[in-house]
């Protein structure tokens, strides 16, 4: 390498490279932020929701119709501590209790958009924070 290039090149590849660390460090930090607990979004749906989560609202809403054929509890199964089966494809669903299932509220783009879905299925509307937290709620509850 030319010297010319090189203390020309050098202190910006320096300053790249350290810019290149940040870029990393940064991208590191909100992959953290991203990933969740079941607990840090109960947290999140009850503060947006402005009150306490009630667990014995969240089983019943699973497990009644809101004005649509189908129930929660149609796909997930009533207490949905086991594998459940898709209404209309009869696909397995891996059990939807956080307890039987680790990998269950761990990723928040995922849970809402399966809120969003199912809820539109079951209500016929986005379920809101107050009924995501209770939903949430009574799902932490169930323990082996
Ligand atoms: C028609 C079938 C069906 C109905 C009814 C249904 N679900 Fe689901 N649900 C699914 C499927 C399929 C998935 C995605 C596959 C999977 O994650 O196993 C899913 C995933 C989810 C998830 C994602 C959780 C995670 O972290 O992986 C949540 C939360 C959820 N459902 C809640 C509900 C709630 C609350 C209701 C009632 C309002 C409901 N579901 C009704 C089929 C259904």
């Amino acid at each position: 390498m030319k010297p010319t290039l090189s203390s020309c090149v050098c202190p910006h590849a320096g300053w790249a490279r350290r810019a290149a660390l940040g870029v990393l460090l940064a991208a590191c930090a909100l992959n953290v932020a991203q990933a969740a607990t079941a607990a840090e979004m109960l947290a999140t749906y009850g503060a947006q929701a402005g009150a306490t989560p009630v667990p014995a609202r969240g089983q019943q809403f699973f497990n009644t119709t809101q004005g649509r054929e189908w129930q929660c509890a149609t796909c997930h199964g009533a207490v949905p501590t086991q594998a459940g089966k898709h209404a209309s494809t009869a696909k397995p669903i891996s059990a939807l209790a956080p307890a039987f299932n680790p990998e269950r509220f761990t990723d928040p783009a995922k849970v809402e958009k399966w809120f969003r879905r199912n809820c539109n299925d079951v209500v016929g509307r986005e379920c809101s924070a107050a009924e995501k937290a209770d939903l949430l709620a009574w799902l932490m509850s169930i323990r082996p």
